[in-house]
């Protein structure tokens, strides 16, 4: 019989912790092969700290004395600033061990989501998937696929360096643009001019159908991912093209992490809707490309996501050597939905 129970980070003790620990490697060995995996101080940091803006309930599906599949549901905090067009939201993930599908774990798991649902007074849960049982369950359960996204790939020793450099010199819009590049850190004053434009090349994105409050890049985020980034040896690298008043043209972001520090992962990549169509997208990310790669010559891998609708960016992606690695579907499940799925697969109510 599989028991349902919250998993709370604070008060678990070294046996259910390892339990915890077992799992999670399985699962992400089942789900991501090969990918690096956080160790048990890392991960446990990062379940236990206080996040700036969101926070986490846990909960686990237990076999026996094994653990066998989990649930996460996250909110805005609601003393959080900006909190208010969160309120109808939540994010929530749930993963069933392969070896134990297809026998109602998933859908168990989804009590508490419901339940977390009707305590908060939340009407829609975004959820994602990598993989065919995830889309399967998602559609089951009544959820809207809303929006896909694509995780690509470039092997770095496939760059061409003279396309780089020519990219980078087109970069200067005829000498209207300069370069402002930050290696490792921004300044917390350059950033606080930022969070604006940020925002707004960031909301100019497509999402998809999702149904989701416009984001808002906020100076505590960075801060907060500025210290987690001197705890692990990491690095915010920022490529920024900037007019003579120092006006936010183009913007490439990606981050280093010095526990794998063979990858370098592509954050936002925007150009202001003025400055379109001058080749800027490809200036910044050449930039950004050959600035780390001096910097850290062990580099081998970047990875990078964008929507799949997103067809300049997916070209740009390609003609730099980027190769389609994985597709995700971010799905939208109602709460009357989610009531009316479980009450079909006779669940008690939450
Ligand atoms: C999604 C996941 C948690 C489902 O776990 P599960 O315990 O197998 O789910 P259930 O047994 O409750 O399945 C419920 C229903 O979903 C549907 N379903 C689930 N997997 C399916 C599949 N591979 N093919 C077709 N339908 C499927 C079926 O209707 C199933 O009911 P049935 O078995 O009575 O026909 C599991 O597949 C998983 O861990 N996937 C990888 C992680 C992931 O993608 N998570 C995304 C969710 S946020």
């Amino acid at each position: 019989m599989t028991d349902i129970q919250r998993f709370d980070v604070d008060t678990a003790g070294p046996a259910e912790w390892a339990r915890f620990h077992r799992y999670r490697r399985l699962r992400d060995e089942e789900l991501h092969p090969g990918e690096p995996q956080s160790t048990d101080a890392d991960f446990e940091h990062a379940a236990r700290r206080r996040m700036p803006f969101f926070e986490a309930e846990r909960f686990v599906a237990l076999e026996g004395a094994e653990q066998v599949g989990n649930l996460m549901i996250w909110r805005r905090r609601p003393d959080a600033p900006n909190s208010e067009p969160f309120a109808p939201h939540a994010d929530a993930w749930l993963g069933v061990l392969e070896a134990h599908r297809r026998r109602g774990i998933g859908s168990r798991l989804l009590q508490p989501l419901l339940a977390f649902m009707r305590t908060h007074g939340k009407t829609v849960a975004t959820m994602n998937t990598f993989h065919p049982d995830g889309h399967a369950f998602l559609a089951a359960a009544g959820a809207v696929l809303k929006h896909r996204a694509v995780e690509s790939r470039m092997q770095i020793d496939r760059l061409d360096a003279g396309q780089l450099a020519r990219w980078k010199a087109e970069g200067n819009a005829g000498g209207a643009l300069q370069f402002e590049i930050h290696a490792g850190r921004t300044p917390m004053e350059r950033l606080a001019q930022l969070m604006t434009p940020f925002s707004d090349m960031f909301n100019d994105m497509p999402l998809g159908e999702l149904e989701l409050p416009p984001a808002r890049y906020e100076l505590d985020g960075y801060a907060d991912w500025y210290r987690e980034l001197d705890r692990s040896g990491g690095e915010h690298h920022l490529v920024l093209l900037v007019d003579a008043d120092g006006m936010l043209a183009a913007m490439c972001e990606a981050y280093w992490d010095a526990r794998t520090p063979e990858r370098l992962y592509q954050r936002l990549t925007g150009v202001a809707r003025a400055w379109r169509g001058r080749s800027l997208a490809k200036a910044v990310k050449a930039a950004m490309l050959e600035n780390v790669r001096a910097r850290h010559p062990g580099l081998r891998t970047v990875i990078t996501y964008n929507a799949e609708v997103n067809a300049p960016i997916l070209a740009i992606n390609r003609r730099l050597g980027f190769e389609v690695h994985r597709r995700q579907g971010f799905y939208q499940l109602g709460v009357e939905a989610l009531a009316a799925y479980m009450a079909r697969r006779g669940e008690p109510a939450a």
